[in-house]
């Protein structure tokens, strides 16, 4: 099994590089140039590609040959980051490969989520905020998906909970709408969040 994992050198990114080493998988990571040092401790048993996520001969020479693919999806700026990296692994992907996507709980398939007043606030004063200050663009991440939930790819777009660091207490329960009993206590570690994207690749359920 060969995946390649998009963001490698991010906190998620780099849990996930880990748990693709541990189940023997051959590993491809993509991150910006000046981030590739994160990942020596990976050295010599990694392929790193240097370069923007969103840039398309980038992701097109990472895929290539790829059974599965681990896309850090993350709303920085306000030039379509996300929906730029997003569209071109849907591109570029090999067919019948599996694609796995992180995203924000504020992403909605079907509108059937249910989510908490601090939530929603979150989104409504931090969203506006962020995108004036240039910062990152909440609607970057929802266009990205959109076009995911549109495509005829075998995907899985994970939604995190809040997320905190600290060891594994193994595979996190999932349900397909934010809301749902399951969830109640919205703290997944990130490790764990890793674990799920890594997982998600030979669960078809999850496609
Ligand atoms: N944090 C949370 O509580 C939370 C909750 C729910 C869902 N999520 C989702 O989980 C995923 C990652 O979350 P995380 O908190 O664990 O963060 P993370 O893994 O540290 O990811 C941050 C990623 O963003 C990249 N990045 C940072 N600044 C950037 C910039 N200015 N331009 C382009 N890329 C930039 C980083 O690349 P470099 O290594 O090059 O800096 C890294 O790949 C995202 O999809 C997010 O929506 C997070």
């Amino acid at each position: 099994m060969k995946v390649c994992i998009i963001g490698a050198s991010g906190k998620l990114g780099q849990y996930m590089v880990q748990h693709a080493l541990d189940r023997g998988y051959e590993v491809v990571g993509v991150c910006r140039e000046h981030s590739v040092e994160k990942l020596d401790r990976f050295n010599g048993r990694i392929t790193v590609i240097p370069g923007a996520t969103d840039d398309r001969e980038v992701i097109k020479r990472a895929v290539a040959e790829c059974d599965g693919v681990l896309t850090v999806l993350v709303p920085r700026g306000v030039h379509g980051y996300s929906t730029g990296t997003a569209q071109a692994v849907l591109d570029y992907a090999r067919p019948g490969a599996r694609l796995v996507f992180s995203c924000g709980w504020h992403i909605s398939r079907d509108g059937q989520d249910v989510y908490s007043r601090k939530l929603k606030a979150i989104v409504n004063v931090f969203g506006p905020l962020a995108r004036l200050a240039r910062f990152a663009d909440l609607d970057d991440q929802v266009e990205a998906c959109r076009r995911i939930f549109a495509s005829n790819t075998r995907w899985t777009v994970v939604r995190g909970s809040d997320l905190e660091e600290g060891e594994s207490q193994g595979l996190p329960v999932w349900s397909r709408h934010v809301g749902d009993p399951v969830l109640d206590s919205n703290v997944t570690r990130r490790v764990d969040f890793a674990l799920f994207m890594v997982a998600a690749i030979e669960n078809d359920e999850l496609v």
